[in-house]
């Protein structure tokens, strides 16, 4: 399967780019898994005029993420949250692209200095997801003061870690589920 992270953070500073990379760290060991980054600061796109497929200035980046969503069974986001929701610079990247995302099934990490994880940004982006077509995987995963999560690049909370592996089994399970389905005839409408 192929799976792609998108990491949500703009800043130069950012902790959540250390949570997406955790997460790529531990999908890289599952077997017949592809894992791709998507990083949101690296792309640095400008704020919306035209969407990738009308845009006259369309660049390879953006031709790079059209493909590499497009052709993905599964995608995990993880955002910040900023001012009680997701970062505005993932909102600005994906309004960039629609059709890409139809049928995906999308798994939400949220990233917080405090305590609350990022809720708020978890629930705003469940609803985003639904608005691409896409299906919000029901489990999520919030992160509580990452700045105690890791140190020298390295995890080293069990708990949190413990639901890290939780939430991937999940979107795992839920991504390969509607892969088969994909795969198969399925049911129509006689009219
Ligand atoms: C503009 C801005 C707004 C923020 N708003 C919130 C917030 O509403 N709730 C929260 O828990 N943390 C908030 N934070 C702190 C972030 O949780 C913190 O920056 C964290 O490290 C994740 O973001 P990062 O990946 O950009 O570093 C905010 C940070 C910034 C820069």
């Amino acid at each position: 399967m192929n799976i792609v992270v998108v990491s949500g953070s703009p800043r130069p500073q950012r902790t959540s780019h250390q949570v997406a990379l955790e997460i790529i760290s531990r999908l890289s060991k599952v077997e017949n898994l592809s894992v791709t980054l998507l990083d949101v600061k690296e792309a640095n796109f400008p704020n919306l005029d035209y969407t990738y497929k009308k845009n006259p200035s369309a660049n390879e980046t953006m031709k790079y993420f059209s493909e590499t969503v497009a052709a993905s069974d599964g995608i995990i986001i993880v955002s910040p949250e900023y001012n009680g929701s997701f970062s505005g610079a993932l909102k600005n990247t994906i309004d960039y692209f629609y059709g890409e995302f139809s049928k995906k099934v999308i798994g939400v990490v949220s990233v917080s200095t405090g305590r609350m994880g990022g809720i708020r940004a978890v629930m705003d982006l469940q609803k985003l997801i639904l608005a691409l077509g896409a299906f919000p995987l029901p489990k999520y995963l919030t992160t509580p003061e990452v700045q105690n999560l890791f140190s020298n690049s390295v995890l080293v909370d069990d708990r949190y870690a413990k639901h890290m592996d939780n939430f991937l089994e999940e979107f795992l399970w839920l991504t390969e589920a509607v892969k088969n389905q994909k795969e198969k005839n399925y049911l129509k409408i006689a009219i």
